[in-house]
């Protein structure tokens, strides 16, 4: 296992439910929500069994990577993002259609003007006004002002309600989004990398704000102006109304040209983007290793390599955009010119008024100057859909490690474990880590457990913590299966403390309260106490209310892991686990949590992956784990007479201290 791996495994999710660094159950793992999948935009649930999917290959994030899509896998994936959308509206679809009625008399009003303005105006009043008649006047002034002031005053409601609706629609996602990918269970974030979560929560809402945002607006907007405008023509002269209608063939060919090029541009951009983001987080999350190993530059190379794919992926996809607009334009162009030729000749031969000619090609100029917003619109959906394509892939995930539907309680616990026949491999195609353990682990016992690096001492006792499951065979705590045992109360019962004590930031009275929310102040001091932070924590300057995120209360290893020590004494588990959980620790430090320790482990089973003779010397019993199996049981003293592998560790340990 990396380090990184076991740096995340370290890092406690709080409301997913399951055990984390050192077993935190906050009031927020007590929600309902916890439960992992339980969110309403969930996709997880309508997946159909693996053996009758056709589609299995796009399932999830599985076909993240696949650019050409059949008609077929296009149809499924865009009806899973479509899905999603239709979701995430829930709640706001009234506004929606109300913003909807908004734009369609706004629009309609607006329409109006260039008829008040040409055919009223001109055609009507302007004879009137001559013969000085006011009416001329008032009646296309008045009217045109309605018209300006309905259309002003629903245009105003029509963006305040679109906004609260596409924000809303994306709290929605943001929310699930964050819910979903911290309930994933560990296998899927060691596949899946954080810069990858972090690009479907940054840039592929972002796209999808662009469109819900500005892009509907766009969209409706000109849609409907541009069928208000079309009916005034076609209303007030039907010939010239024809011409439009022929302007349609072009753009419709237009318009599937651009759509089957931009979705797989787009599409690359996703990937690409998300490339870029990933060495991005990569580098920073690892700045330490970079700097220690001179590998900026070789970074900075890879990464000015990932983003010019971003840009040549996004010059060729606003290309095609650059391709789209101005021939709209040019259909639009040559339509007015269109008109007004067919016009002018009919004006000149007395057929048509020419304040109406006027109106009109005004009118057929305004019907295709939306079509830059629709176009835009269009550009935007491309972009939002190839992001939705990756935000619903995620959402339809499933974690492996989930609750059952209806989990046994287990309110006391004595902590007794029983691994039967357990089989456990990281993946399907990897190998078997741990082979038919049978173990049985009484209530209240220390163990120890030594063994080689990669023997697979973290693997066992992160299927205790549920951060994986056994493939096969049976693990049980106080005889409950732990797959059916329910999330808190397992996470109550069952607690783990790993090298890489993870903090939140805030202060250290906060990160140690993790442990048990509701705890007093002093129980807070016992409890640091207890393990010996207490003395390192008063020296700082601020004492308990030191901000570990700040510049200044930054603490060292050590100390963090008696944080997180303290952390666990708090929670009072009736199991923990320490996973090289004191290895930062200094002699003197380790002395006194072992003291702390003591006190601790004394009415609890322990288990302790631990290098160091002190600590393995207070166990009742060692495990020595080899390639995944047992291959020592016994107390220490029974061990060292044996001779085997933990005999020779003993020898080992004895003759470093003595020397
Ligand atoms: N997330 C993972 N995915 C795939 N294989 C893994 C993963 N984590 C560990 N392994 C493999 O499982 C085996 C056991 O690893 P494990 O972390 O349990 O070893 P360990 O005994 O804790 O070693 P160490 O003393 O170095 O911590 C190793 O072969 C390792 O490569
Ligand atoms: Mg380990």
């Amino acid at each position: 296992m990396t380090q990184d791996t076991r740096t995340r495994a370290a890092q406690p999710t709080p409301s997913n439910g399951r055990p984390s660094t050192t077993g935190d159950h906050t009031a927020e793992d007590q929600l309902p929500f916890a439960v992992a999948g339980s969110g309403e935009l969930d996709l997880s649930q309508d997946a159909p069994a693996p053996e009758e999917d056709d589609f299995r290959h796009l399932r999830g994030t599985a076909g993240e990577e696949d650019v050409e899509l059949t008609p077929e896998e296009r149809k499924f994936i865009r009806r899973r993002s479509l899905g999603l959308l239709v979701r995430a509206s829930k709640g706001v679809r009234l506004k929606l259609l109300l913003t909807a009625l908004a734009v369609v008399v706004s629009q309609g009003a607006q329409a109006a003007t260039p008829f008040i303005a040409g055919g009223l105006a001109i055609d009507w009043g302007l004879p009137r006004l001559i013969d000085g008649d006011m009416t001329g006047l008032w009646v296309p002034a008045g009217l045109y002002l309605i018209c300006a002031v309905t259309a002003g005053v629903l245009l105003y409601f029509y963006t305040r309600m679109t906004a609260e609706a596409s924000q809303a629609m994306l709290f929605k996602l943001r929310d699930e989004v964050f819910r979903k990918t911290q309930a994933l269970s560990l296998d899927f974030h060691e596949d899946y990398t954080s810069g990858r979560v972090i690009s479907r929560q940054t840039s592929d809402l972002e796209a999808l704000r662009e469109l819900l945002d500005g892009g509907v607006n766009q969209l409706v907007q000109g849609l409907m102006f541009m069928l208000f405008t079309t009916l005034y023509i076609w209303a007030t002269d039907f010939r010239s109304g024809l011409v439009l209608l022929a302007a349609i063939v072009p753009i419709y060919f237009l318009g599937r040209w651009y759509q089957r090029n931009a979705e797989v541009a787009y599409r690359r951009t996703r990937i690409s983007s998300a490339k870029m983001i990933v060495h991005f987080v990569e580098t920073m999350t690892g700045i330490r290793a970079v700097q220690a190993f001179r590998r900026e530059n070789a970074r900075s190379r890879q990464y000015k390599r990932l983003a010019k794919i971003y840009r040549d992926d996004m010059v060729r996809s606003i290309g095609l955009f650059g391709v789209l607009q101005p021939s709209l334009m040019l259909i639009g162009n040559v339509s007015v010119a269109l008109v007004l030729l067919w016009g002018g000749f009919r004006v000149l031969e007395g057929d048509l008024g020419a304040g109406l000619l006027a109106s009109i090609a005004l009118a057929t100029k305004r019907v295709f100057q939306p079509l830059d917003m629709i176009a835009m619109f269009y550009n935007s959906l491309q972009s939002a859909t190839a992001a939705l394509e990756k935000v619903s892939g995620l959402l339809e995930e499933a974690p492996k490690v989930r609750e059952v539907p209806r989990p046994k309680r287990l309110p006391e616990c004595r902590g007794e474990i029983e691994f039967r026949d357990a089989e456990f491999r990281y993946s399907d195609d990897a190998p078997v880590v741990m082979k038919q353990l049978d173990l049985h682990i009484p209530a209240g016992q220390t163990v120890a457990v030594v063994g080689r690096t990669g023997a697979g001492k973290s693997t066992l006792v992160k299927l205790l913590a549920r951060f994986y499951d056994v493939t096969s065979g049976s693990l049980t705590l106080d005889g409950v299966e732990l797959r059916e045992l329910a999330e808190t109360d397992h996470h109550r019962h069952v607690a783990m403390v790993t090298q890489e004590a993870f903090l939140f930031s805030g202060s250290i009275r906060d990160n140690i309260a993790l442990g048990r929310p509701d705890a007093s102040e002093e129980e807070i001091i016992a409890a640091a106490q207890a393990v010996g932070a207490h003395e390192f924590i008063t020296a700082l300057p601020e004492g308990y209310d030191t901000d570990v995120s700040k510049r200044g209360g930054r603490i060292s290893a050590g100390q963090r892991q008696l944080v997180s020590f303290a952390r666990a004494f708090l929670a009072d588990p009736a199991v923990l686990i320490l996973d090289e959980a004191t290895s930062s620790l200094d002699l003197p430090s380790e002395q006194l949590v072992q003291q702390g320790l003591e006190r601790l482990l004394g009415n609890r089973t322990a288990l302790i992956i631990a290098h160091r003779l002190s600590t393995v010397a207070i166990a009742d019993r060692v495990l020595v784990i080899e390639d995944g199996r047992v291959v020592e049981d016994g107390s220490p003293a029974e061990l060292i007479d044996a001779g085997g592998y933990f005999a020779k560790l003993h020898h080992a340990w004895s003759a470093s201290m003595g020397a």
